[in-house]
């Protein structure tokens, strides 16, 4: 493990639709720690959707605002953390998550996050023309940062609450490795 690393939180990252939001909100609560997640953090700062953000303010205005989630997120303690799927894949944003939690990201193949996110609006990346074809290049862009988190855990054939168990097993392991 890094040396100026203090894991005192659990974050998860990855593409959208793979249960970052469902598993975080469990796992907070088998560990009994708070809850955040980077998309609603910003909403209530932004005091609109991210919807609207991306709409009236731009992508960059959007990222620029993950960054100052991410900044936020150094103060804190016993939380776990989701994050936007695009906030792990942006700078050092990663490298400054991993610094106070263990980074765990859910993984699943675009045919199966497509499937998740088909009936789903507010997803503004995915008003496209072929959002299939857009989540397949998005992910493959991704994959490299998403490969540097600590553990990388398949999410197909898993129940939310069995990758909430996974993921809390492993953040266990990891705390009491570095007591
Ligand atoms: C985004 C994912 C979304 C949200 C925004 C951008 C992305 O979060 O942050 O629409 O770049 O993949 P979820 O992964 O929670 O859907």
């Amino acid at each position: 493990m890094q040396e100026n690393r203090r894991i005192s939180n659990l974050c998860l990252i990855g593409f959208m639709g793979t249960g970052k939001t469902s598993v975080a909100r469990l796992a907070s609560e088998l560990l009994q720690f708070s809850f955040l997640d980077t998309d609603d953090w910003i909403q209530a700062h932004a005091g609109c959707s991210v919807s609207d953000i991306f709409q009236h303010r731009g992508e960059a205005a959007f990222r620029e605002m993950e960054r100052e989630a991410v900044r936020h997120l150094e103060g804190l303690t016993k939380t776990v953390i989701a994050t936007g799927g695009g906030l792990s894949a942006q700078g050092d944003n990663l490298e400054n998550l991993k610094k106070h939690s263990l980074v765990v990201c859910l993984w699943a193949s675009p045919e199966k996050i497509w499937d998740r996110v088909k009936s789903q609006s507010h997803r503004p990346l995915l008003n496209d023309s072929d959002p299939k074809a857009r989540i397949r290049q998005l992910l493959a862009q991704r994959e490299p940062f998403y490969k540097r988190a600590d553990i990388l855990m398949n999410t197909e054939l898993r129940t939310i609450r069995e990758v909430a168990q996974q993921v809390v097993l492993q953040f266990r392991l990891a705390a009491s490795e570095q007591k």
